[in-house]
């Protein structure tokens, strides 16, 4: 009984470590790296911001974040985080994070960066829309 069990389990044990030898991984595609760009940035980000943890944490950002909040992002990864990059390299990356996921990317509406809607609304005080008739297009 002891002699067949422990028999049992050296087959198991092999069974296991023989596919391992030729298994092949498939990285999830494209969604894992950052988005090329001629930006000067881009090849810094890919240096500095890979080592700790995946592209995702970038992707997953608001894509209204202003330069402000991008810069902050990156400092932190420095302070407190420990991410090894040099000052120098900051706003290159920052660049790139703001114009290819946040708020200057191209296609982004250029709402809050220049006017903060705040001033605006306290400056002059909106008429209310006139009512719109229902378009026919809802209509099957
Ligand atoms: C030394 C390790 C390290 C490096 C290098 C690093 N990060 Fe991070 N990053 C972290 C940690 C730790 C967190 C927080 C993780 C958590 O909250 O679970 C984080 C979180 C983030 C987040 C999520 C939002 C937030 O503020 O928590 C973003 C965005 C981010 N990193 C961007 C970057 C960018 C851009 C770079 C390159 C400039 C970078 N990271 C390099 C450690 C690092």
């Amino acid at each position: 009984m002891t002699f067949r069990l422990s028999y049992l389990l050296l087959l198991a044990g092999a069974s296991i470590a023989v596919p391992a030898l030729g298994v092949d991984i498939d990285l999830p595609p494209e969604t894992a790296t950052f988005k090329p760009s001629p930006l000067p940035g881009y090849a810094l980000v890919q240096q500095h911001c890979m080592s700790c943890h995946s592209v995702h944490y970038v992707q997953t950002q608001p894509p209204t974040s202003l330069r402000s909040y991008w810069e902050a992002a990156v400092k932190k990864m420095k302070k407190p985080f420990g991410a090894q990059f040099p000052d120098d390299d900051i706003p290159a990356m920052v660049d790139y994070l703001t114009r290819v996921y946040g708020a200057e990317r191209a296609g982004a509406t250029p709402v809050a960066a220049a006017h903060p809607p705040a001033a605006k609304e306290s400056a002059t005080v909106q008429p209310p829309l006139p009512a719109r008739p229902h378009r026919a297009g809802h209509a099957r």
